[in-house]
């Protein structure tokens, strides 16, 4: 699918948007370019600037900032240049967005620009939030539309209690790495 390891990072307001960072770099290890979008709630926990240090362009955290005089519209470029976007971490908030259309800040408008079987998805949430009817149903949606779901792993989260975990950033950049040479549409 990776047939030029392109790939866009998103970024979600989860504590786990620490490991942004992280990932950046693992999936650069793998010899994959590495483009991040981010939403607001994403840099309260991370900031954009430690980002844009490990991708290839700047970090965008406002749509409204991804249009250039020279350029147009960057989302499409970017969105045409990615071969995929991996949303990690993505919140319960960000499922429901995706599930239902709403692409109102650089992750979503990115992702509504690729394919369905481009997203690759790696929640981090609370177990409560995990077993919400809503979150189920989103889940169920997106992956019926060929959506890719890493993880998440049970387990004790940052805030101390019970929780789904994001996959680690090595174990995503394994997996995307592994696929490289596997034929998409
Ligand atoms: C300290 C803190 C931690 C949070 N952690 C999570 C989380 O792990 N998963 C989640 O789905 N929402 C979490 N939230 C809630 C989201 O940040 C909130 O729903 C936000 O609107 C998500 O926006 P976004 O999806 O556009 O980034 C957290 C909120 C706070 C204040």
């Amino acid at each position: 699918m990776f047939t030029n390891k392109k790939v866009i990072v998103g970024l979600t307001g989860s504590v786990a948007s620490v490991k942004g960072l992280s990932l950046c770099l693992a999936l650069r290890h793998c010899g994959f370019q590495v483009r991040v979008a981010m939403t607001r709630s994403a840099s309260k926990f991370v900031t954009p600037l430690t980002l844009s240090a490990v991708s290839t362009e700047r970090a965008y955290t406002d749509l409204w900032e991804m249009q250039d005089a020279q350029a147009g519209e960057v989302h499409m470029e970017w969105a045409s240049w990615a071969e995929a976007i991996v949303i990690a971490p993505c919140t319960a908030s960000c499922l429901a967005d995706l599930s239902h259309g709403l692409y109102n800040n650089p992750v979503t408008l990115l992702a509504s620009n690729m394919k369905c079987n481009r997203w690759f998805i790696a929640p981090a949430m609370s177990q409560n939030m995990w077993e919400q009817p809503a979150v189920i149903e989103n889940v169920s949606r997106i992956k019926s539309w060929g959506a890719t779901f890493l993880g998440p792993k049970g387990g004790s989260v940052a805030s101390g209690g019970q929780g789904q975990r994001m996959l680690e950033p090595n174990e995503i950049a394994t997996y995307l790495n592994a696929i490289t040479s596997e034929k998409g549409e």
